[in-house]
């Protein structure tokens, strides 16, 4: 059973579910989001020392508030890491299905057990605020069936999900990093920083693979879909000195950031979708 804080902390973040979408995204989730039929899937939490590691943060010495700020955060967090697993696992998938080369099946591989030892620092975190282990529970409805992968989707999910995502999430966690203090916080978001940047590159080049495989269709779409791609951020209010050394800051310039390295990820994906247009042309 669910201890009455322990439950306040997972209600607080799981009413969310169904609102979290790409402007949520944008706005400060962690990674790649798992998306199916139609919906952003995460697992809800429950009792379980499945997923925790040992030598998890020191919270002693933080006050109650601190701590489940702290356990709530992580807590989110967690459910974002195990969902971006099933995420590239459905991709390496499509990737396969789409006769796409070893290289970028290898390092789809290599991302979803990444996003595994992401999932287990962060439950472990969680689980040191919140004074009690939680672990991930089923994701049954990823067994419903739903429709095929195509170029064009893979394309734009790895321009919002990847690309963009995923390079927002290192230049989140790198500023985290920053302001942390706790050694097994900072472990934790230096490996989430240098992962989902490679992460992001990884974006670029099935982008690029789908560009050249695809036609005009597929160009044209993703041209679309980079001038639409959100540059909004939602503001995290302020967190206090101890909520930052746990790793938890909120980074004032972030609205600034995002929109910023928006326009950058837009800019590139149109001189990618215009050189791939022109190679097919000549
Ligand atoms: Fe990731
Ligand atoms: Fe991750």
């Amino acid at each position: 059973m669910l201890s009455d804080r322990v439950k306040r902390i997972v209600s607080r973040i799981f009413p969310l579910v169904p609102l979290v979408g790409l402007a949520a995204l944008a706005g400060g989730c962690t990674g790649r989001p798992l998306r199916h039929r139609g919906r952003t899937l995460r697992a809800a939490p429950e009792p379980g020392e499945g997923w925790i590691a040992a030598g998890g943060p020191d919270a002693s010495g933080l006050s109650d508030a601190d701590r489940e700020t702290l356990a709530e955060l992580w807590l989110a967090q967690a459910s974002e890491e195990h969902a971006s697993i099933a995420a590239f696992s459905k991709l390496s998938i499509a990737l396969q299905a789409m006769g796409a080369p070893p290289e970028l099946l290898r390092r789809t591989h290599r991302a979803a057990l990444e996003e595994i030892a992401h999932a287990t620092l962060c439950y472990s975190a969680a689980q040191a605020y919140a004074g009690r282990p939680l672990s991930p529970g089923a994701m049954p409805e990823l067994l419903r069936a739903e429709e095929g992968p195509s170029l064009q989707r893979m394309a734009i999910e790895s321009l919002e999900d990847g690309c963009l995502g995923e390079g927002i999430s290192a230049l989140e966690a790198d500023y985290r990093l920053s302001r942390a203090t706790d050694p097994v916080v900072r472990r934790t978001l230096a490996a989430i920083a240098r992962d989902e940047a490679g992460h992001a590159a990884l974006a670029w080049d099935v982008l690029e693979w789908c560009l050249r495989a695809g036609g005009d269709p597929e160009r044209r779409a993703v041209l679309r879909a980079a001038d639409r791609l959100p540059g909004r951020f939602e503001r995290a209010g302020s967190r206090s000195e101890a909520v930052a050394a746990h790793g938890q800051a909120a980074d004032p310039q972030a609205q600034a950031k995002v929109r910023a390295f928006r326009d950058a990820v837009r800019d590139r994906a149109r001189s990618l979708a215009g050189a791939t247009m022109a190679l097919s042309a000549a």
